[in-house]
């Protein structure tokens, strides 16, 4: 497969999108149109994101990873599909990457209250916000804040999309809110020298099944557990871009975004709801060449309200994207079906979708 490491993925200058100036808001429109069609994400600038803010969060998270498993034990909730708090080592699998578990830890909060009758319809996807006891300092207020300002930012974003298209400019804004959107830190795991060089990869390839993923950047720790500059350029975010003729797998690109930018990616509710004009982006961590070595990172993922339908909105709702999208299926149930396939949710979470008068009727069979 063709692998390059600097295709010319576009970037978008926020303040183009939150100016009134036409010329600025066609220039993001042309970016974003490029960037999300062929290579499925953006560099972002002008984002609000504060990296110093950031960094302190880093430092506390690393704080909690680094304590024994005994004690983050009660904050990894099954009951819950890990959709608040920590998600333990191996628990998470790719779809499409034979189910090898992943490399990682991580914790899951919601940086917004939750919607509260969408909870009594979902109560997996918006539970109450997990803590652990005796947080390190900026724990809570670190992702709290981080999550905030890349919805922000993901929100005029996804305004400059909507123009990009000829849609009413706010259409996937209103579609976000008050959905179950959820901010994660992740910690990849330091690999043993038996395992270095090896197929292992910290994060396997995936399409992210919400609608926008944000990324603030992420940093390595070294053996000792400090933040150093990455052991080798082996290691890292790598996408697939769009299969052509010439390539027919795509190309993987290195996905490093330019000085102060961050990265946003389409994911398969906006890839959906735009018939495939939006392309969710297939993309892999590849772990180091070393042994000992961490990497932290962190994400905010935007999704469309439980409620929504996902199904090609009218405008692109060709013959071949009715082919691909169909059946209609409410994004709620989409959730519950991909957080299953990923081995978050149990199989027996699809046995409860929708009514099941059998079980009733075989209850009042059963009476005598
Ligand atoms: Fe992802």
């Amino acid at each position: 497969m063709a692998e390059t490491s600097s295709l010319n993925i576009p970037t978008v200058d926020l303040a183009d999108l939150s100016s009134n100036d036409p010329a600025g808001i066609e220039r993001a429109s042309a970016a974003i149109r490029e960037a999300f069609g062929v290579f499925g994400l953006v560099y972002l600038k002008n984002h609000g994101v504060d990296t110093q803010a950031l960094n302190r969060y880093y430092d506390a998270f690393a704080e909690f990873i680094a304590r024994p498993a005994e004690a983050k034990k009660p904050f990894g909730r099954a009951d819950i599909w890990y959709q608040r708090g920590w998600t333990p080592p191996n628990t998470e699998v790719a779809v499409a990457g034979n189910g090898q578990p992943d490399f990682k830890e991580c914790y899951f909060v919601a940086p917004y209250p939750n919607d509260e009758q969408a909870a009594m319809e979902f109560p997996e996807l918006y539970p109450e916000n997990v803590w652990p006891a005796n947080p390190p300092a900026f724990f809570q207020d670190g992702i709290m804040q981080l999550g905030r300002s890349l919805h922000e930012a993901g929100l005029k974003l996804l305004r400059g999309a909507a123009l990009a298209l000829g849609l009413p400019e706010t259409v996937f804004a209103d579609f976000c809110q008050r959905a179950p959107h959820v901010t994660r830190a992740l910690q990849y795991l330091p690999l043993t020298e038996a395992q270095v060089n090896t197929d292992i990869v910290w994060g396997e390839e995936h399409t992210d099944f919400n609608l926008l993923t944000l990324l603030p950047g992420g940093r390595f720790l070294d053996p000792s557990g400090r933040a150093a500059p990455g052991p080798d350029n082996k290691s890292g975010l790598y996408l697939r871009t769009r299969a052509t003729a010439e390539d027919p797998k795509g190309k993987m690109v290195r996905g490093t975004a330019p000085a102060g930018c961050i990265v946003a990616q389409v994911g398969q509710q906006l890839e959906i709801l735009t018939g495939g004009t939006f392309l969710a982006t297939p993309h892999v961590i590849t772990a180091p060449g070393v042994s000992g070595w961490q990497r932290q990172s962190a994400a905010h993922f935007m999704h469309v309200h439980t409620s929504t339908v996902l199904y090609p909105l009218q405008k692109f709702r060709t013959p071949e994207a009715i082919r691909n999208y169909a059946p209609p299926v409410l994004a709620g149930t989409y959730d519950i079906k991909t957080l299953v396939d990923i081995g978050l949710a149990p199989p027996s979470a699809l046995d409860k979708l929708g009514y099941r008068h059998y079980d009733r009727l075989n209850q009042q069979r059963a009476k005598s």
